[in-house]
């Protein structure tokens, strides 16, 4: 387990969209540890893959509650429903929050980290954190979406949204 990189607004990585996860070997395994412990060590509610530089489809995500961490490989949206306002950041655009309408709820189908396929619904932040990570798989970035005048520089606390 370790500590990767995170890449940063200006790289251009970060607008690069990300290609199928084909098999699920110990190499994935330990991109999906490292990933984990990146989001942690930086207090991050979600984690793409993309974002260490590696472009590959997943992403991870601990809204810090009793189900922990989830990996989601190769992840589909197939539903969204609704609108949210809500306060965001992500670790790629460090201290850099802002409104954004994100999908009030979410079915999103993925591959767990045991290979097996899972459908999900999800609302509010998890919602958002699917929303926002997915969006990184396709090379899209929040900052291009945010809901203009509401950008603010900050340095973060446990309050705010990063993924
Ligand atoms: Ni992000």
């Amino acid at each position: 387990m370790a500590i990767r990189e995170i890449r940063e607004s200006g790289d251009e990585i970060l607008k690069k969209k990300s290609r199928e996860v084909e098999k699920i070997d110990e190499r994935l395994q330990v991109l999906i540890d490292d990933m984990i412990d990146t989001m942690h060590e930086y207090n991050g509610v979600g984690l793409a893959a993309v974002q260490v530089g590696i472009l590959k489809r997943l992403l991870v995500i601990d809204l810090y509650d009793d189900k922990g961490p989830i990996a989601m490989i190769n992840p589909v949206i197939l539903k969204e429903k609704g609108e949210q306002e809500v306060e965001e950041g992500c670790l790629s655009f460090p201290n850099q929050f802002a409104k954004i309408i994100r999908p009030a709820e979410v079915i999103v189908e993925y591959t767990d980290r045991n290979g097996k396929r899972i459908k999900l619904k999800a609302k509010e932040l998890l919602a958002q954190a699917i929303s926002h990570e997915v969006d990184h798989l396709n090379g899209e970035v929040f900052i291009d979406k945010i809901i203009p005048g509401t950008l603010e520089y900050v340095t973060p606390d446990d309050s705010n949204k990063n993924m």
